[in-house]
């Protein structure tokens, strides 16, 4: 149901690969709530071709960009406030990769040159948004980025690798970008931090469809879905939430603040 809750609002969407990805939700979601936007992804996802019927679907246009190369940001950027007329209100950075956890390579005998790929794609990638966006003075003030990121930043889980650490410095990178363009510019910045979800990036993670359940048993709430992700994300690009900012918010049903439940208990 629309309530225009992003009408007149202008982004950029990162992360949409397929249906299943949390970007494409967001896409949809805030195309329902009124929102203009371009799609963007690495060169390399838009040869599968999904993108188009999204784009086709939420009438955006699509914009190529290797979110770690500096000059394709800066032409993302540039292209994307001349085609949406103006500055933009809202970015989402829905992007994660690490070669080291797709080839299995153990967190205590990492290939570095993968290090530090996973670290560039699904870190430095959100410093470079951020400060590409902020060189060309490309957002409005009071305009919301909000970066996806996952709890294994502050708790292990032994198959997510060096991911966790990538999601650690990309959660630091929301506080510290988020105190100075804040301060520039009342621009706020902040990460979600969602439950397990079935996605390509999901499902790339070892015994992820049985951490997805265990998760879903320890949250009070259940497991929160992409769509919910969606949703909420369009809340923080909302006016309603103008005073968040440089917080890494947990959209987990509760996982996050829950030691064990009694279902769980039952089954020791
Ligand atoms: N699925 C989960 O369980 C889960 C949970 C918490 C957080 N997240 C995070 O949500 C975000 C979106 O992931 P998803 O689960 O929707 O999976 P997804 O695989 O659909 O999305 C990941 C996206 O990253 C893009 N990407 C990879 N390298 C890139 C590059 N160099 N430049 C630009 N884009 C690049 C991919 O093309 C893809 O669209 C990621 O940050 C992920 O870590 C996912």
């Amino acid at each position: 149901m629309s309530h225009n809750l992003l009408k007149g609002k202008k982004g950029i969407i990162f992360g949409a690969l397929n249906e299943m990805s949390i970007a494409w939700k967001v896409a949809e979601h805030a195309h329902e709530q009124g929102a203009e936007f371009v799609l963007t992804n690495a060169p390399v996802a838009m040869r599968m071709g999904e993108i188009n019927k999204l784009a086709a679907k939420v009438n955006a246009q699509v914009i190529p960009a290797d979110a770690t190369s500096i000059e394709d940001l800066e032409n993302l950027f540039t292209k994307a406030q001349e085609i949406l007329g103006g500055k933009l209100d809202f970015v989402l950075h829905s992007i994660g990769m690490s070669p080291n956890v797709r080839k299995n390579k153990h967190y205590t005998d990492l290939n570095y040159n993968w290090y530090h790929q996973t670290i560039d794609i699904s870190a430095m990638s959100l410093h470079k948004t951020l400060a590409v966006a902020k060189k060309q003075d490309a957002l409005n003030d009071w305009a919301s980025v909000v970066a996806l990121t996952y709890i294994a930043a502050q708790r292990i889980l032994p198959d997510y690798g060096d991911m966790a650490d990538a999601k650690s410095m990309l959660e630091s990178i929301a506080r510290s970008f988020g105190f100075h363009y804040g301060m520039a510019k009342n621009v706020r910045i902040n990460t979600i931090s969602q439950s397990p979800t079935m996605t390509t990036a999901g499902s790339g993670v070892g015994g992820f469809d049985k951490f997805v359940s265990y998760a879903d048993k320890m949250s009070p709430l259940g497991n929160a879905s992409a769509e919910a992700c969606a949703d909420y994300c369009l809340a923080m690009f909302s006016d309603y939430t103008r005073y968040v900012t440089m917080q890494n918010l947990f959209h987990d049903g509760g996982f996050s603040a829950t030691c064990i439940t009694n279902e769980l208990m039952d089954k020791m």
